[in-house]
């Protein structure tokens, strides 16, 4: 999905206004930071956006290295973090030539919609190849096939008055209507998932794996599944 991955490159409104960002990245930390295992891990956040509070999750893990393809945001990453030894910036190459099972978790949050299922495979294969035995993989804001952009219409307005940032998005959101973003999802769409179909995916690519009851982004119609290697 080569247009997907132009996008994410450039500059784009995907975040309403600065709150909206500052919550969104917050928040998916915290919840990277509570999947952490134990003091000394390593995690690695695939497909990991700017990553602003990243810090939240280094200060309780070992090491903390982030994943994006745009060079751009890589770029951000690693100026943002330049004094934190614990992160590190990544291109999807370099994690590809990591040790095998030299990370105790990996999450990929809002990245398997905007791949290929080809694309997706890959990345499952190498995933189960760089964690350790007992490692977790959670893969998170999965989108089902009946789950359209009302959904997320709705869910962004939810969460935007609870988080003191309701009339920014709807200015946002007529906004994204005729983005970029806007365009691209139209024609290029989503990748979709029934959850049996996820599931399936995950086994086939060698993890025992489980639907958690929440999703980790604000949607609660998207699915966050958790897996680990299996025996
Ligand atoms: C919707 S954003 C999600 C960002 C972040 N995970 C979050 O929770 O907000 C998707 C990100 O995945 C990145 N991305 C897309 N394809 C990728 C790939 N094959 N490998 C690594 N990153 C990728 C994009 O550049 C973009 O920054």
């Amino acid at each position: 999905m080569s247009d997907w991955r132009s996008f994410w490159d450039n500059a784009h409104s995907i975040y309403v206004n600065a709150r909206h960002k500052d919550v969104h990245y917050r928040e998916i930390a915290e919840q990277i930071a509570g999947f952490v295992p134990h003091p000394g891990a390593r995690v690695l956040d695939h497909g990991c956006g700017e990553a602003i509070h990243a810090d939240k999750v280094a200060a309780v893990a070992g090491e903390v290295l982030l994943c994006d393809a745009a060079p751009s945001v890589r770029r951000a990453i690693a100026a943002r973090f330049a004094a934190n030894p614990r992160i590190r910036a990544l291109a999807p190459e370099e994690v590809e030539a990591l040790p095998p099972a030299s990370l105790d978790l990996i999450v990929a949050n809002s990245l398997a919609q905007y791949l290929t299922e080809a694309e997706l495979d890959r990345l499952l294969a190498a995933w189960r190849r760089l964690l350790v035995p007992g490692g977790t993989l959670v893969v998170a804001d999965v989108i089902p096939p009946d789950v359209g952009p009302v959904s997320d219409v709705i869910a962004l307005l939810r969460y935007a008055a609870a988080n003191g940032f309701l009339l920014a998005a709807l200015v946002g959101l007529a906004r994204t209507a005729t983005s970029r973003y806007g365009r691209l999802r139209k024609t290029l769409g989503v990748t979709r998932y029934a959850e049996s179909a996820f599931m399936a995916k995950l086994a086939a690519a060698g993890f025992s794996a489980e639907r958690l009851p929440r999703n980790m982004e604000h949607n609660p119609a998207r699915m966050t599944f958790r897996a680990r290697p299996a025996d």
